[in-house]
C-alpha cells in the first residue's frame, strides 16, 4: 500500500487525543450557539430549542435521528399540506423541507453557488475524516457507477444470478436437501449476503467475492463509515480528526480492506498501458484506476470502493427486503410473478427478458414507492443566504430537502396512494413509469442532477435476485404475524426490520 493520501491530515498520538477529548464537554455548547440563530425562517417542527435547556440541540439532534420519518410527517400536514416549508433541526443544521411545486421549481433553478448536493454527501458522509476530503465533489466516483457498472452487468448476468444463488443458498441454509419444509430465514441479513456477494462478483471479480474475510471487511465498512460519519457530526468539529481515528481508521476490517485491494490497484498500475488485445481486465479496480484524477493515492481509490460498497448494499439490500416484506402481506402476487418471470426467461437471462418482467418492475417500484430507502433527497447545502420568492430565508449553512413519501403519494398521481398495488404501474402509461424512472411524483430514486446513478445496476440486479427467489421458493411470515414489519429511520434513511424472519419452502418440482 502506498503512503498515506496527502489529502489525509496528519494526526497526532494518544495524549493529545485524550485532552482533546476532554475538552469535549465544553466544546458541547457550540454548536447550541451556532444554531441559536435559526438559520432558515420556516416554521419549526420537532422539539422546542428554547434555552431553558442546554442539551437542546441534542435532544433534537436525537429526535431527528430517530423520528425523522414522524417528523416530516407532522411537517407536512401542519405546513406542507398548505404548500408551505418547515424545517426540522438535526444535530449541526436546520434542513428546510420545500413542499409547494414553485419553491421546488425555484430551488431546482438556483445555481450551484447557492445550493449545491455535492457539498451536502460530503458533509453527510463527513468524508474529509472517514473517507477522503471532497471525495464527493470530485465526483469521479460517478463514471465507473454511470458507465462502467451498469454496462457490465448486462454481460454479466450469468455470473451475478450464479453469486446471487448459492449466497442465497448459503445465507438461507436451504441448499440440498432443505426438503419440502418451510424454513427460517432472517430476510435482511440474507438479502445483504446475496447483495453483496452478487455485486461484488461484478465489482472484484469471483475470487475476492467469496473470500469471507474481504466480504465480511467490506460489507462492514459500508455502514461503519455511515455510523462513524453520524457519532462525528454529533461531536465539536476540532475533534472529529481524533475521534475518526479511533472510531474507524482503527477498525481492523480497514486494515483487511486495505491488504486485499492495495496490491491490486498497485499491480495494475503497473500494468497500465501494457494490456494487449482483451486483456485488459473489467472489473472496478479498472475502472477506479482510469477515472482517477493524476495523483490519487490507493488508499483514495480503495476508498472509492469502499464507497460504491456503501452506496449499492443496504439500499438495494433493504429494498428487497421490503418487497419480500410486501409479497408476504399479499402472496397473491407470488404465483403470478413466479409465472411472469418463468415466461420471461424461457430463452434465457438477457437485458430483454428482464424487461419483459413488467410485473416485477412494478412491485418492485410500488415497494420503493411506499418504503423508500431515503425519507428526504435531492438535499442541497446553502452555499450563500437565499430568499424564495414567497418570502422564506435559508441561511448559509443550512440544508434544503425534498420529503419523498409526500411526493411519492401524491392524491393528483396516484389511485388511492395509501394503499399497497402490486401491478400499479403495469398500465400507467408510458416509460416514465418504469421502475428506474425518476419524476417529482417518484422520488424513491432522488430526482434531476443528483438522482440516483445506481438505479438502472439496482433494478436489474433485484430482478434477477427476485425471479430467482420466487420461481423457486413459495414465501411466508411465521405462523401468527398478522402486520407487516414496520420500517425504522436513522436521520434521512428508512431501513426495515432487520429482525424479522421469513419462512420458505421449495416451490413444488424445483427440489435439487
Ligand atoms: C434499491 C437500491 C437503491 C436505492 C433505493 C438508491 C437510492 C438512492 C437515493 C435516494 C439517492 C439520493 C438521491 C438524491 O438525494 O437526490 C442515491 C444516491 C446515490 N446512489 Fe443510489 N440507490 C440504490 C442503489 C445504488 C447502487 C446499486 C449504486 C451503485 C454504486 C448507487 C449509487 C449511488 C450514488 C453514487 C449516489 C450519490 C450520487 C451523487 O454523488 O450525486 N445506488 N441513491
Amino acid at each position: 500500500m502506498e503512503n498515506r493520501d496527502p489529502s489525509t491530515p496528519h494526526l497526532p498520538d494518544l495524549p493529545i487525543l485524550i485532552l482533546t477529548l476532554l475538552t469535549i464537554s465544553l466544546l458541547l455548547t457550540l454548536p447550541l450557539l451556532l444554531l441559536r440563530t435559526p438559520t432558515s425562517s420556516a416554521p419549526q417542527v420537532g422539539r422546542a430549542t428554547g434555552l431553558s435547556s442546554l442539551f437542546s440541540h441534542y435532544n433534537s439532534g436525537l429526535h431527528w435521528l430517530s423520528s425523522s420519518s414522524s417528523l416530516i410527517a407532522e411537517g407536512m400536514s401542519r405546513h406542507g399540506a398548505h404548500g408551505k416549508p418547515f424545517k426540522i433541526r438535526s444535530y449541526s443544521r436546520w434542513i428546510t423541507f420545500l413542499t409547494s411545486p414553485s419553491q421546488l421549481l425555484e430551488a431546482r433553478q438556483l445555481p450551484l453557488s447557492v445550493l449545491s448536493y455535492r457539498e451536502t454527501a460530503d458533509e453527510a458522509l463527513q468524508t474529509e475524516y472517514t473517507l477522503c476530503r471532497g471525495l464527493m465533489k470530485s465526483a469521479w466516483h460517478m463514471k465507473p457507477i454511470q458507465r462502467d457498472l451498469t454496462a457490465k452487468l448486462a454481460r454479466a448476468m450469468h455470473e451475478v444470478q450464479e453469486e446471487a444463488a448459492a449466497a442465497w443458498a448459503e445465507s438461507a441454509d436451504v441448499g440440498a436437501g432443505a426438503g419440502a419444509g418451510w424454513t427460517r430465514v432472517g430476510a435482511h441479513r440474507a438479502m445483504v449476503d446475496v447483495v453483496s456477494r452478487a455485486t461484488n462478483r461484478v465489482l472484484v471479480g469471483a475470487e475476492l467475492c467469496r473470500s469471507g474475510e474481504y466480504m465480511a471487511a467490506a460489507t462492514a465498512l459500508a455502514t461503519r463509515v455511515v455510523a462513524t460519519a453520524g457519532r462525528l457530526e454529533m461531536l465539536p468539529v476540532v475533534v472529529r480528526p481524533w475521534a475518526a481515528r479511533w472510531m474507524l481508521w482503527g477498525d481492523a476490517r480497514l486494515e483487511t480492506f486495505l491488504r486485499h485491494t492495495g496490491p491490486i490497484f498497485a499491480e495494475r498500475r503497473r500494468r497500465q498501458g501494457t494490456w494487449g488485445e482483451g486483456e485488459k481486465p473489467d472489473d472496478a479496480f479498472q475502472w477506479i484506476l482510469e477515472a482517477a484524477p493524476a495523483g490519487a493515492s490507493f488508499r483514495h481509490m480503495a476508498f472509492t470502493l469502499v464507497f460504491l460498497n456503501l452506496a449499492s448494499i443496504h439500499t438495494t439490500a433493504g429494498t428487497l427486503t421490503q418487497v419480500l416484506f410486501d409479497l408476504c402481506v399479499h402472496p397473491h402476487y407470488q404465483p403470478l410473478l413466479c409465472e411472469e418471470a418463468e415466461e420471461a426467461l424461457k430463452d434465457g437471462l438477457s437485458s430483454s427478458a428482464l424487461g419483459r418482467m413488467k410485473r416485477l418492475d412494478s412491485v418492485i417500484r410500488e415497494t420503493l414507492r411506499m418504503s423508500p430507502t431515503n425519507v428526504a433527497v435531492t438535499i442541497r447545502k446553502v452555499l450563500a443566504a437565499h430568499t424564495f420568492s414567497d418570502g422564506t430565508r435559508v441561511g448559509r449553512g443550512s440544508w434544503v430537502a425534498e420529503p419523498v413519501v409526500h411526493a411519492n403519494g401524491s392524491r393528483g398521481c396516484y389511485d388511492r396512494p395509501e394503499v399497497y398495488d402490486g401491478f400499479r404501474f403495469v398500465d400507467m402509461a408510458g416509460g416514465r413509469n418504469q421502475c428506474a424512472s425518476t419524476s417529482v411524483e417518484f422520488l424513491s430514486w432522488g430526482h434531476g442532477a443528483s438522482a440516483c446513478p445506481g438505479r438502472f445496476f439496482a433494478v436489474a440486479e433485484m430482478k434477477i435476485v427476485l425471479a430467482y427467489i420466487l420461481c423457486n421458493y413459495e414465501i411466508r411470515f411465521q405462523p401468527g404475524v398478522v402486520e407487516r414489519p414496520k420500517s425504522s429511520t436513522i436521520g434521512i434513511f428508512q431501513v426495515p426490520d432487520a429482525s424479522v424472519e421469513l419462512e420458505l419452502r421449495r416451490r413444488k418440482g424445483r427440489d435439487e
